[in-house]
């Protein structure tokens, strides 16, 4: 069964409440935290997670486009995300294993995500040390509305196959780009879960964009 998680960066943040209830038939909720360093954008931060947190039970699946997103892990959690993911372009290996670990301990669940540049292979230390979740970006990172990369779709089969080999349970999200047409290409080349920001609240009825996504 492929998860929907719909982007609240397409929302409109003066009536967030609202436009988190109009996904509510969606999975997960994607959380986008950009800091104007890792990528050229800022957007949310922890208290706005916090205030999400006390408005809604949906799955907060917090996509952290941080540098050195290690320091800002146990504020995340505290603040009720229930999933971080941290980019392995944003620190070194042992900075991010150390941030992998403080989520163990803070009881999150935990993934990695690659930029478009960033080759499948990165992914299999992790897989073999243990992860909940591999985002693949389908765009460069910063900005909703952009047009999904589709040179990304072997590296997509690539990573289910590591999955399947090192760490089978382990989620594997797409982001960037998908709309009713790129969400078949992310399901055929074995995603699970996607993140659609524009292709929900760009529609009329989000409830619908959602059920086609699925479909
Ligand atoms: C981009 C963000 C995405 C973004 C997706 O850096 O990580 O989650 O909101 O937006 P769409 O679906 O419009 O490409
Ligand atoms: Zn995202």
């Amino acid at each position: 069964m492929v998860k929907i998680a719909p982007s609240i960066l397409s929302a409109d943040f003066c009536h967030l409440g609202r436009d988190i209830e109009r996904v509510s038939s969606a999975d997960w909720l994607h959380v986008d935290v950009m800091d104007g360093m890792f990528v050229p954008n800022i957007s949310i931060g922890v208290p706005v997670v916090q205030s999400i947190r006390r408005h809604t039970g949906m799955f907060l699946d917090t996509h952290l486009m941080v540098e050195k997103p290690g320091r800002y892990v146990e504020a995340f959690a505290k603040a009720g995300a229930d999933l971080l993911s941290v980019h392995l372009e944003a620190d070194m290996p042992p900075a991010i294993h150390a941030a992998l670990d403080q989520m163990e301990a803070l009881g999150v669940k935990k993934g990695v995500v690659l930029r478009p540049i960033t080759a499948a292979e990165a992914v299999i230390p992790y897989l073999k040390r243990g992860i909940d979740l591999v985002l693949v970006m389908t765009v460069e990172p910063g900005f909703g509305g952009q047009s999904f990369m589709a040179d990304q779709l072997p590296k997509i089969t690539a990573i289910r196959g590591y999955i399947d080999q090192y760490c089978s349970g382990c989620d594997l999200e797409v982001d960037g780009g998908v709309n009713s047409e790129t969400a078949r290409l992310c399901v055929a080349a074995g995603a699970n879960v996607l993140v659609a920001g524009s292709a929900v609240y760009g529609a009329a009825d989000p409830a619908a964009a959602i059920a086609s996504l699925r479909a």
